[in-house]
């Protein structure tokens, strides 16, 4: 597990953008594993201002994102797939029909998880994006998720729908489900690139990365892996 330690937010997105770049330059048609939240959006800025002033292209790349809401259709403002979208979609050269989402609004979640997991048999991440829950999590593998969890129906935590509450109007209108990857899922990627940043995390980055190997902290099974960089700022690592 390499470590690298940031001064603040707006480095660590530099450093993780300039890896991403990197792995897209090095293979065009890259498979990339995305995430959600505040973590990665400055990471994302950073991809768009080097596709906008160096032409990187994503035309041939394909994504898969960890997660979605179970409720929320994909034009909703607060739906992953929306996120998405905005946040670099819609900003560089890549093809829509060459991304993937689990959807928050299928019939069946089970079967939905299925068509998920097939798919993800086929497209394994070359590098896989991740931020950390302050509890954990990865993707929304909530502490106690097995190890070889495949996508699922997930139960949000209470500290998870707390943390989530302030990207809505109100605690109420955050959505008590989701569709997540399972760890297995996370695992399978070549490599593994995690941003976190702030106080708040730093217990998790400690117990992630000189912890015990345990469900009870997901983040922890990346010590398992043999490809992952962690880009932290000095706050998210205060306690290492
Ligand atoms: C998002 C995801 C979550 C977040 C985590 C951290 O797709 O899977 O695991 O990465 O909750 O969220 P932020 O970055 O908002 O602190």
């Amino acid at each position: 597990m390499k470590v690298i330690i940031t001064e603040n937010y707006e480095e660590m997105s530099r450093v993780a953008a300039d890896i991403i770049i990197n792995k897209v330059k090095a293979d065009p048609t890259a498979v990339l594993g995305l995430a959600t939240g505040s973590s990665p959006i400055g990471t994302y800025d950073n991809m768009v201002k080097d596709h906008l002033e160096n032409g990187t292209s994503y035309k041939n790349v394909k994504t898969v994102n960890l997660d979605e809401y179970v409720t929320l259709a994909p034009e909703h403002d607060q739906s992953y797939a929306y996120f998405m979208r905005k946040n670099l979609f819609d900003r560089v050269d890549i093809d829509l029909a060459n991304t993937n989402l689990p959807s928050g609004i299928a019939e069946c979640a089970q079967a939905e998880c299925d068509r998920y997991n097939a798919l993800l048999d086929t497209m394994k991440q070359d590098i896989q994006l991740l931020g950390l829950g302050s509890n954990g999590h990865i993707g929304f593998n909530e502490p106690g998720t097995p190890f070889g969890s495949v996508t699922h129906l997930v139960d949000l935590t209470e500290n998870t729908i707390k943390d989530n509450s302030r990207l809505f109007d109100n605690i109420d209108d955050v959505p008590r489900q989701a569709l997540s990857m399972g760890i297995k899922n996370i695992m399978q990627a070549k490599s593994i690139l995690m941003v976190v940043s702030g106080a708040n995390k730093a217990d998790a980055v400690y117990g992630m990365v000189k912890g015990e190997v345990t469900p009870d902290l997901p983040a922890s099974v990346l010590q398992l892996h043999p490809d992952v960089t962690i880009v932290c700022d000095k706050a998210a690592a205060s306690k290492l």
